[in-house]
């Protein structure tokens, strides 16, 4: 009994992958998932992440930290009977029977480049890099479709504004995962505005704190030198040793 738990709970954590090593007969649900069009049966616990796995699938794209952090793992879904199409983080969400979905291995999107230096800090650099943020109708698709419960619509309207503070707050746990963007009307790829936001109102809109200028003038007097040209000589095999023994904080 304590065996078939410890399964269970182990297929439940959403942070590892379970294709292999477990072994059927200790699923106590099961659920039936349409992915990319064909039916698979699958153990109820899992994130659609894992299922996807769980199913034969193995992600070199669409996956990352496995934890909500990192923005890779966009997923679009229907649940059964329902019209309205979804989209979440495959990683933190739970299957559902009869549920179709499909991963998005990336959100196609043009970055602009740009020096923040040489940029005015106005609206006008956002007008400058990402003139479709002109085009916003104010729908609040991008809003609905965020994971990360950010005020997008906001934010963007904040830009049109020329108001950084207001973008960089309200897109600070931005993870760029791209739902917003996929789902605009106008085709605005709110992340990308954002980043620029969040850039602009670092270099002009925040003095530079003393303990970094500090840091800063260490860095130019190579105070770190040493111990920078030691680490990126290392081996794979000993900077995994180094990870592995590292000191941590405690629990
Ligand atoms: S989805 Fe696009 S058009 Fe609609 S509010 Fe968001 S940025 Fe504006
Ligand atoms: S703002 Fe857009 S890219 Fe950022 S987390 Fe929300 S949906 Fe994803
Ligand atoms: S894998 Fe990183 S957010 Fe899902």
């Amino acid at each position: 009994m304590e065996e078939k738990n410890n399964i269970m709970e182990r297929i439940a954590e959403a942070n590892r992958p379970v294709t292999t090593g477990v072994d059927e007969k200790d699923i106590k649900d099961w659920v039936t998932i349409y992915i990319m069009g064909k039916g698979y049966r699958v153990p109820a616990d899992l994130t659609i992440l894992t299922a996807i796995e769980y199913a034969g699938y193995r992600l070199l794209r669409s996956v990352g930290c496995r934890q909500g952090h990192c923005g890779a793992c966009a997923t679009v879904f229907r649940r059964a009977g329902e019209y309205k199409l979804q989209a979440d983080l495959a990683c933190q969400t739970r299957v559902e029977d009869g549920m179709y979905l499909v991963q998005i291995p990336f959100s196609p999107a043009e970055k602009a480049i740009y020096d923040i230096s040489k940029e005015p800090y106005d609206a006008s650099v956002f007008m400058k890099y990402y003139p479709e943020v002109a085009r916003c109708v104010s729908c609040n698709t991008c809003t609905k479709s965020c994971p990360q419960d950010l005020e997008v619509m906001d934010y963007v309207q904040a830009a049109i504004r020329g108001d950084f503070e207001l973008v960089a707050d309200n897109s600070f746990d931005c993870i760029q995962c791209g739902l917003c963007a996929i789902r605009c009307p106008a085709e605005i790829v709110q992340y990308h505005v954002a980043q620029l936001g969040r850039r602009m109102y670092g270099r002009y809109g925040l003095s530079m704190p003393e303990h970094l200028k500090k840091r800063v003038e260490e860095i130019e007097q190579g105070k770190f030198k040493e111990a920078m040209d030691n680490i990126t000589s290392k081996s794979r095999e000993e900077l995994e040793k180094m990870y592995a023994e590292r000191q941590r904080e405690p629990d």
